[in-house]
Formats: structure tokens, C-alpha cells, sequence
């Protein structure tokens, strides 16, 4: 990565744990992480454990973010979280377009888009995802299908009111699989998102703003991807639940 993006690496930890498991996590990996500086840390644990994390959390170097949110601030939404509610426990940041609520819940472009919105409207720093299934990689679509989930997302926004976000290219086909993608085959999507970015955005904006690699990281793996000139960190799912393995590919990059 360009020494000026600082990398950013982040915890998804999905629909695993309990209450205690949380707790203990947040604090092994307070422990083992915060005096770490060189790369931003943030971990994303399932909603009801996010007020407990964020007193584990508290003062530290931390950062704490949701795996998701609803676009409504309010209402007859039963089962929902808004932004607000997000930013009352604590949270500062927040997954937006997950692979796994675009086709395992049917979040649609469109809705991606209106939860960015929301996120941004209440301050929330949101970790945008997009990435292309098997299907459309074979076909020829990758770019596409990356360039068509950014628009659609970022259209009509502006570099001002996204200065805090970060984007994760997560190829489905890599996604909880153990089929890593390639430092190339990263590097090249990572290239392309980044000139999509600067059509929409600006050039400036585009080397600013950090694209995170996700899908079946490991320590092993971690250093190499991030070895790339546009890959500035990484999203860690499944790994990320072993403080020791999540520490390793924080502290992996050169
Ligand atoms: P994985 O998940 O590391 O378990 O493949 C990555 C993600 O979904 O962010």
C-alpha cells in the first residue's frame, strides 16, 4: 500500500459468541493491540454485544463498528437497528453492503445505498463492501459488477461527506470459503475500484481513500495482500475470532 493511506484492518465476527466470549475477545484483543499504532483496528461484533465492547473498548485505539444497520432512523421496524441507536452504544463505525446482507438477507443496491446515507446522516464511519460472485467473475463481470455496486452506492455523494469512508472489496467466491484471492487478482480489482472511484469522486479523493481486501484472510496470507500498492488493509471474518491470529495479520504488514 501507498504510505499515506494508513492501513486499516478490521474484525467481522459475525453471528458468533456469547456475551462472556465477546467480552473476552474485545479484551485479548485490546491487549495484544492497542499499543499498536502502525495500523488502525476495528472490530465489528453482533449487535447486543455492542455496548459491553465498547466499556471493554473504552479509551483505547480501538475502534468499534456494527456488521450493519436499517436506513429508517425509527418506527415499526421490528427486528431493526437504526444509526442512532448504533451511535448511543458507542459504536463509530459500521458495515455497509456485506456481501452477506446482499445475498443471504436480499439487501439490493438501491437499499445499500439508502443505508450509507443513513450511516453518514448520524455520523457513522461506514466500511462500504462490494464484490462479485463466482458467476459473474467466470462471465467476465468482475469489474462490472464492482463498478455498478459503487455508483449505485456513492451516486450523488460528495468527497466531503465521505471523508471518513473506507471500502472492502469482498469477493463472494472468497467469503468464509478458505479460497483466498491472489495478491494479484486483489491488486487488480483493488486498481480498478480505485479509478471508479476517482470518475465518481475525484482523483484526490481516490488516493485517499483506503479499499480494504476481504474473504478468507489468514496470518499466512495477510502480508502478501497487503503487500499490494492498492490493498490498505484487510476485513477479517472467521479469523478475526482468535485474538492471537487477529493480532498476527493486524501486525502482518512490512
Ligand atoms: P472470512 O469473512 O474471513 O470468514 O472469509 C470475511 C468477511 O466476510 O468479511
Amino acid at each position: 500500500m501507498t504510505p499515506k493511506r494508513k492501513p486499516v484492518v478490521g474484525g467481522n465476527w459475525k453471528m458468533h459468541g456469547t456475551l462472556g466470549e465477546a467480552q473476552d475477545l474485545a479484551s485479548e484483543v485490546r491487549n495484544r493491540l492497542s499499543s499498536y499504532g502502525a495500523v488502525q483496528t476495528l472490530v465489528f461484533p453482533p449487535f447486543p454485544f455492542l455496548g459491553a465492547v465498547a466499556q471493554r473498548l473504552a479509551d483505547s485505539n480501538i475502534g468499534l463498528g456494527a456488521q450493519d444497520l436499517h436506513f429508517e432512523k425509527k418506527g415499526a421496524f421490528t427486528g431493526a437497528v437504526s444509526a442512532e441507536m448504533l451511535t448511543s452504544v458507542g459504536c463509530a463505525w459500521v458495515l455497509v453492503g456485506h456481501s452477506e446482507r446482499r445475498h443471504v438477507f436480499g439487501d439490493s443496491d438501491d437499499v445499500v445505498a439508502k443505508k450509507l446515507r443513513a450511516a453518514l446522516a448520524a455520523g457513522l464511519k461506514p466500511v462500504l463492501c462490494v464484490g462479485e460472485k463466482l458467476e459473474e467473475r467466470k462471465a467476465g463481470d468482475t469489474f462490472a459488477v464492482n463498478r455498478r455496486q459503487l455508483r449505485t452506492a456513492l451516486n450523488g455523494l460528495a468527497g466531503d461527506q465521505l471523508q471518513h469512508l473506507v471500502l472492502a472489496y469482498e469477493p463472494v467466491w472468497a467469503i468464509g470459503t478458505g479460497l483466498v484471492a491472489t495478491p494479484e487478482q486483489a491488486q487488480e480489482v483493488h486498481a480498478d475500484v480505485r479509478a471508479a472511484v476517482a470518475e465518481l469522486l475525484g482523483g484526490a479523493f481516490a488516493g485517499a481513500v483506503r479499499i480494504q481486501y476481504g474473504g478468507s484472510v489468514k496470518a499466512e496470507t495477510a502480508a502478501g495482500l497487503m503487500a499490494k500498492a492498492d490493498v490498505d488493509g484487510l476485513l477479517v471474518g472467521g479469523a478475526s475470532l482468535k485474538a492471537e491470529e487477529f493480532a498476527a495479520i493486524v501486525r502482518a504488514r512490512a
